[in-house]
């Protein structure tokens, strides 16, 4: 498969990953693309089936970083696989990427952090009783998650966002299963246990990542407050509304740490 990436820009070694999260797939834009190559030409790579996630991956510069950006991801819910994004990431590491660097949409456990605030992932917590690497051989199952999210790369992050003037909050991401939204007991229990954001992705993502030996960082959008936080319901026209709205923001932020990104 690895070819079949090669084949399509050939000599070219990306530095960073980028997989792009719901309603933030525009950020393609921004890259100076020598490639594209829908995930269906790819073995292994799964087809989203999320509307917002084009399943496309992107060859190209930002300034003058070569970047691999994945638009799109197959969440656990959409299959009852957790390992959905394995055969992506582990390209990823193959191709020569040293990073993966990851936006989703998430709801907000905070209420100084409004919808359309950007939030850098510090941490996470994995309670769902799910991980993407069982089943896995002995070799390298045990895998370390202090710093899991690189506390460099994270400083970084929030550098490029105060370089270029926009208000980048930081904290602790949980992973809930999905496609059900949480309860607001769930959300309440999610503040209990230290989280600051709430999603359905990006924690099996992670560790696949640091499995295959790549570092991560992370960006939130929250796209409304989570379930309970405030009165009203929840919907996922919402995430993709405001995810929308903020695509430009978190870009900004994106452009920024990935042209310094040396
Ligand atoms: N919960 C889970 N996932 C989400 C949310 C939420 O409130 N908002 C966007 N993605």
């Amino acid at each position: 498969m690895i070819e079949a990436i090669a084949s399509r820009a050939p000599g070219f070694r990306p530095k960073v990953a980028v997989l792009l999260g719901s309603g933030l797939g525009g950020f393609v834009d921004q890259v100076a693309a020598r490639a594209v190559i829908p995930y269906g030409e790819l073995p292994g790579f799964p087809q989203p089936t999320v509307q917002s996630h084009a399943g496309r991956l992107v060859l190209g510069h930002v300034g003058a970083t070569p970047v691999a950006v994945l638009q799109g991801r197959a969440h656990y819910y959409e299959s009852g696989h957790a390992d959905e994004m394995k055969a992506p990431i582990e390209a990823m590491a193959e191709l020569g990427c040293e990073v993966l660097l990851q936006t989703n949409a998430a709801g907000s456990l905070r209420l100084d952090m409004p919808p359309g605030s950007l939030m850098v992932i510090t941490d996470h917590i994995n309670f769902t009783g799910v991980n993407p690497l069982f089943g896995r051989g002995r070799d390298r199952r045990f895998v370390d998650m202090v710093d899991a999210y690189d506390p460099v790369l994270a400083q970084r992050l929030l550098a490029a966002a105060k370089a270029g003037d926009i208000r980048c909050h930081d904290g602790v991401y949980i992973w809930f299963c999905g496609p059900s939204f949480e309860t607001p007991a769930e959300i309440r229990a999610a503040v209990t246990l230290g989280a600051d954001a709430v999603g359905m992705s990006t924690a099996p993502e992670t560790i696949l990542a640091r499995h295959a030996g790549l570092k991560v960082a992370a960006v939130s959008v929250m796209t409304n407050y989570a379930a309970g936080l405030v009165p009203g319901a929840i919907g996922h026209d919402q995430t993709i509304t405001v995810a929308n709205a903020s695509a430009g923001q978190l870009g900004r932020l994106l452009c920024g740490f990935l042209e310094s990104y040396g």
